[in-house]
């Protein structure tokens, strides 16, 4: 795997390291490559069929073009970009702004770029607060939505239009961009009639495959980040992981090494520890793509198995201080991914120092953190508990678009060698259609009376 964007290292979660307890063996991996190889075939099958369309998104690039020459248009006196969207319509946008951009309390604008913020969720507090700052002139709009009527966001979009026309009437038109479903939803419908620009996600990607469409490139070259750079690492990914030789196929190996821990050792709670604040919010990314993906109650077939694996994200170090104790010495239950980024493009040399702290001299905090990431894994690895470490050279563009790949290629192997559908997600859409209902969306009545009726039911309430 020499030449890559990220290396895979799996000698903590074989047994050689941890025992036969809580690893796996060689001959476990040799003996899943034809489930492997049969999962790899199905998604080339797809892909050909044009059903599945992630995997070809870094060589798309057409959109990453029609994006340039979009943003290229918009004025420069607009300073600040709201992204609207949830799920896989935010996650990727928030995960790109933190590792590339740095946290938004913190983010220092360059001459010319723009912020870039949030909002996800119906809950007023961040969106009332976001428009109390911003200044409808100076502000872009892009809401994001593959279905075009998920009620999260377009409920924020009717807010955000009527502060808009508030302040600039038939000119705010001029400040929304949509990124929807080419042929419905919505979004669409609104974005004909009223002449807003829209950029299609292809109907063969998924929500949270979605962030190297239009839906992360756009905000992405808005506000200055290195789109075409994270599509080149995502390529250099891609191409990587097509081989049917499972030890040369990062993703395959992430994902064989996952689905065996789970089926042989129980391991069914699978931690992404970034060492890392750049990949917190990545690390929610990941857990909606693993969870969605992964979590379903009928396989291929369409038998009733509920399975799933539960994603959990921490960060090292500080959660070595928090759920560290827990994957110490709870129950045996994880494997757990870290994430070692080798050098910073900022660190800090520990001065020179004498008496206690004298060891720490010379020392930079990327090597202490290096350090706390390689203690953890030795620790959980001396009392039979399982580690990967993906090690990654530096957070760039081309880097974070390499991570992007790896997890969304992981992911589909994983679900198929599960005998699994990874790209649907019935149980949200059970979640989203009793709640049309209940707000009365012509065409769910159905579903009103049946959430109705159970949250009338029996009720027991407890006075404190
Ligand atoms: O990954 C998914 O499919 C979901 O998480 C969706 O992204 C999320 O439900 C939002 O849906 P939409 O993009 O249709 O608004």
């Amino acid at each position: 795997m020499s030449g890559i964007p990220i290396q895979l290292d799996y000698s903590m979660c074989m047994e050689s390291h941890v025992g036969a307890i809580g690893g796996i063996s060689e001959l476990h991996l040799e003996g899943e490559i034809p489930t492997f190889k049969a999962a790899l075939c199905r998604l080339k099958s797809g892909i050909e069929k044009g059903e599945i369309g992630f995997w070809n998104l870094p060589e798309s690039l057409e959109t990453l073009r029609d994006v340039q020459e979009y943003a290229a248009s918009v004025p420069e006196s607009v300073t600040d970009v709201i992204v609207l969207g949830i799920g896989g319509s935010s996650l990727g946008m928030r995960a790109i702004a933190h590792a590339l951009g740095g946290p938004p309390e913190l983010r220092l604008r360059q001459q010319g770029d723009r912020a870039v913020y949030v909002a996800d969720n119906s809950d007023p507090w961040f969106l009332s607060r976001l428009l109390e700052t911003l200044i409808p002139q100076n502000t872009l709009v892009v809401t994001i939505s593959k279905s075009g009527s998920t009620v999260e966001t377009v409920a924020q979009w009717l807010v955000v239009r009527r502060w808009l026309e508030t302040a600039l009437g038939r000119r705010a038109r001029e400040h929304q961009v949509f990124v929807t479903d080419p042929e419905r939803g919505v979004l669409q419908e609104f974005a004909v009639a009223e002449s807003i620009p829209f950029f299609a996600i292809p109907p063969n990607v998924g929500g949270r495959f979605s962030v190297l469409s239009a839906v992360g490139l756009l905000p992405s070259i808005l506000c200055n980040f290195d789109a075409k750079g994270m599509m080149q690492g995502a390529k250099e990914l891609a191409d990587a992981c097509r081989t049917e030789e499972l030890s040369q196929n990062p993703a395959g190996m992430l994902a064989a090494l996952h689905v065996l821990h789970q089926r042989l050792r129980g391991h069914n709670q699978h931690v992404l520890m970034p060492y890392a604040d750049a990949l917190r919010p990545f690390g929610d990314w990941w857990v909606q793509l693993w969870a969605e993906s992964l979590g379903k109650r009928l396989d291929r077939r369409g038998r009733w198995i509920e399975c799933g694996p539960t994603p959990i994200s921490a960060i090292g170090a500080t959660d070595q201080h928090a759920q560290g104790q827990l994957f110490m010495e709870g129950p045996r239950n994880k494997l757990i991914t870290f994430i070692e980024i080798s050098s910073a493009e900022k660190d800090f040399t520990l001065p020179k120092t004498a008496g206690p702290l004298s060891y720490l001299s010379g020392t930079s905090l990327t090597e202490i953190l290096k350090a706390e990431l390689q203690g953890s894994a030795v620790a959980l690895a001396n009392d039979g508990r399982p580690s990967l470490t993906l090690r990654v050279a530096r957070l760039d563009a081309r880097h974070l678009g390499a991570l992007f790949f790896i997890f969304e290629a992981a992911t589909a192997i994983a679900g198929e060698m599960m005998g699994i559908d990874p790209f649907n997600q019935p149980g949200v859409e059970a979640g989203k259609r009793l709640t049309a209902g209940l707000l009365g969306r012509p065409g769910y009545e159905e579903e009103g009376q049946t959430a109705r009726r159970a949250m009338d039911g029996d009720q027991r309430h407890y006075a404190l």
